[in-house]
């Protein structure tokens, strides 16, 4: 990485050549694949609603209180909320100081060096997509429900591999997914209009199930409120987390522990507040309004998750509570099945933008990666209308379409969150990084009390990593090595960085603000 202080900072050969801040900035305004700067931070915000809250409030509580934590389950999202703020904290200094798509990987790029920030966009291509045809299929799988109620039944062959005997395509979840490629691809306004509907509907769900959850409230439920340590069962093999292995310690269901472990897991219900980092490049005043829409969705949703989880392990004991649909399931056994079918409705709503988010974050990272030409220039052309990554989105969007199709993704959710929270771990160090190489960027958010609190936000996101099975540590690692294989067959040759590419020959760009 450069060690230079004034502007620009970067191009150093090699696998740590760095990207200056300046030359992201001035990339973004080339003619042609530049993004329209259309978003405010109540836009972000309601982004950032519109991707965090879904399968993890709507389905995970329910297991983790069940299986890990009883009612400490709300201690686990204050935990998971923790590590997420501290991350957001690191995110936001970022985003507003390179506001520029891409996400963890621009800022990779502009800190650590282009090996890291490759290995970041690679690591971010797998969180969003798999994050994208997981939420894809349990939408899929609500609706199913809905159109059953109704006395509709699709086909088993058309309801996923899950359903089905032998080969099943789930066809609404494909359908899902090509639609919102559609709604992307015409672009960011369209899209937000989308976001703030289902966003008023699923809040206003989740408030309902606190106001009129509250009622139903026993408090002989929380006896006790950590209940005792116990063994996990089974807790051995590749399920077990990876912390078992290293350090010997066995893991447990319940008592302290098991709020981390729980921590660990209803993590996935925060993934999201990092994609509003990956608009950055489509915002008003990013340097304003970047951190507000990161910190403002992160807390607005740690406050409804804290209060959703008290709520719904003081209406049925924890030991009875459903796994998957844990909030109509309460409110049926209290005898109130209208408010079943209301929060199914709701959930069935809500899950459709978080899949659109997250696909619209895949999107922007793939899209600044063909623009600094690690992956193929083709797919960094903006449409001439839309100002949209068509391409990429067009890519992306079928790909994953059938991916959601076809594949039954279950156990590839965990995948989702190592990816994330390995982003978390390279932007938090990003962030120290970048202060030293470069202290004279004008930063109007600074992350407070650096580098302790990066230093924080890492060893908290490692601690959770290691909470996750071995499996999971060896499907990553194994992602990861082949994204280093393709580095080294393309994308090192094809950088814009890489001497001798059109680029490197430019002036260095003047540096603006
Ligand atoms: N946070 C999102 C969810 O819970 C990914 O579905």
């Amino acid at each position: 990485m450069s060690t230079q202080s004034g502007p620009p900072a970067g191009r150093k050969s090699g696998l740590f050549r760095t990207k200056s801040v300046e030359q992201s900035i001035q990339d973004t305004e080339e003619p042609e694949r530049g993004l329209r700067r259309s978003l405010s931070a109540l836009d972000l915000t309601i982004f950032g609603v519109g991707v965090i809250i879904g399968t993890g409030i709507f389905v995970l509580t329910g297991k983790v209180a069940k299986e890990n934590a009883g009612p400490a389950t709300a201690l686990a999202f204050v935990a998971a909320g923790v590590v997420c703020a501290l991350a957001a904290l690191c995110y936001a200094e970022f985003a507003s100081t390179v506001p520029v798509a891409g996400s963890a990987y621009t800022f990779a790029y502009a800190s650590l060096g282009e090996l890291p920030a490759w290995i970041i966009g690679w690591d971010l291509v797998l969180e969003f997509a798999l994050g994208t045809a997981v939420v894809a299929v349990g939408w899929s799988g609500y609706v199913r429900s809905l159109l059953d109620n109704a006395g509709w039944r699709l086909p088993d062959s058309l309801s996923g591999s899950e359903v089905a005997e032998g080969f099943g395509f789930d066809l609404l979840a494909f359908l899902l997914v090509l639609l919102l490629t559609g709604v992307l691809v015409l672009g960011m306004k369209l899209s937000a209009r989308l976001t703030a509907v289902v966003v008023v509907i699923k809040v206003t769900v989740v408030l309902v199930v606190i106001v009129a959850g509250a009622f139903f409230v026993k408090a002989a439920n929380y006896q006790p409120f950590i209940p005792e340590t116990q063994k996990q069962p089974g807790g051995a093999g590749l399920d077990a987390p990876l912390v078992q292995l290293l350090f010997g310690y066995e893991p447990t269901n319940f008592g302290v522990m098991g709020i981390f472990t729980a921590a660990s897991i209803v993590f996935f219900a925060f993934i999201g507040f990092d994609v509003v980092a990956t608009a950055a490049e489509e915002t008003r005043v990013p340097q304003r309004d970047m951190p507000r829409g990161i910190l403002g969705s992160l807390f607005i949703c740690t406050a409804l998750y804290v209060a959703v989880s008290i709520v719904v392990t003081g209406m049925q004991n924890y030991t009875r509570l459903s796994v998957d649909a844990p909030l109509a399931d309460a409110f049926k056994a209290t005898g109130h099945p209208w408010y079943a079918g209301f929060i199914s409705f709701g959930a069935a709503v809500g899950l459709i933008t978080v899949c659109m988010i997250l696909l619209l974050g895949q999107t922007r990272v793939f899209f600044a990666m063909s623009r600094d030409g690690l992956l193929p220039r083709f797919f960094s052309r903006t449409h001439p209308v839309y100002s949209t990554p068509y391409r990429a989105t067009v890519l992306l969007g079928v790909a994953i379409a059938v991916i959601a199709g076809v594949t039954s993704i279950d156990e590839l959710a965990t995948l989702v969150n190592i990816g994330t929270l390995f982003a978390f771990v390279i932007v938090a160090v990003g962030v120290v990084i970048l202060r030293r190489t470069r202290p004279d960027l004008p930063r109007s958010f600074r992350t407070p009390l650096v580098p302790w609190l990066p230093a924080a936000s890492v060893a908290a996101s490692l601690w959770l990593m290691l909470n996750l099975p071995i499996e999971t540590w060896i499907r990553f690692a194994a992602w990861m090595a082949l994204g280093v294989v393709v580095y080294f067959l393309y994308g090192r040759t094809h950088s814009r960085l890489a001497p001798g590419s059109a680029t490197s020959r430019d002036e260095p760009p003047a540096p603006r603000r």
